[in-house]
């Protein structure tokens, strides 16, 4: 499949967009300052079954704290590591979860806002980071 490109300074802090490489669904999110805040908490971090993502889920440049090449910017596989089904958003945390995530309905995975799967949950691993890089600040193109 072709590269796509997507300008991210068209995505407001918070929100996020779907695009479409190699017939699959692929996320880019602008995560807010407190998201990322988040993403650091330890209280979060013990819930991780991979929080340093060792295993091998994500291009080595994409293998930092937020599995992303821009801090604020996550782009991720839409794509649920157990069988496949498509996760939501939710910004808003939802059940036992106050901050925000991504919930799989299918069988009830979840996954922060770094796409690391939480403990106890059918995912065995990470969402996956594609291959992407920035052409200049704000253009990121996946492939
Ligand atoms: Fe997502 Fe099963 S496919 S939890």
């Amino acid at each position: 499949g072709a590269p796509v490109r997507v300008d991210v300074s068209r995505i407001e802090p918070g929100a996020m967009v779907t695009v479409e490489w190699r017939g699959k669904p692929v996320w880019v999110l602008r995560r807010t300052r407190q998201n990322l805040e988040t993403l650091r908490q330890p209280s979060l971090l013990q819930e991780l079954r991979d929080p340093d993502s060792e295993i091998n889920q994500q291009p080595e440049y994409a293998r930092n704290h937020y599995r992303s090449i821009r801090e604020d910017i996550l782009v991720a596989m839409a794509v649920c590591t157990h069988l496949g089904c498509i996760p939501g958003y939710y910004p808003q945390g939802r059940d036992d979860v106050e901050h925000a995530l991504y919930y799989c309905p299918c069988h009830g995975s979840k996954f922060d806002l770094a796409g690391r799967v939480f403990k106890n949950v059918p995912a065995p691993t990470n969402l996956v980071i594609p291959p992407h890089q920035y052409l200049d600040t704000d253009v990121v193109e996946i492939g």
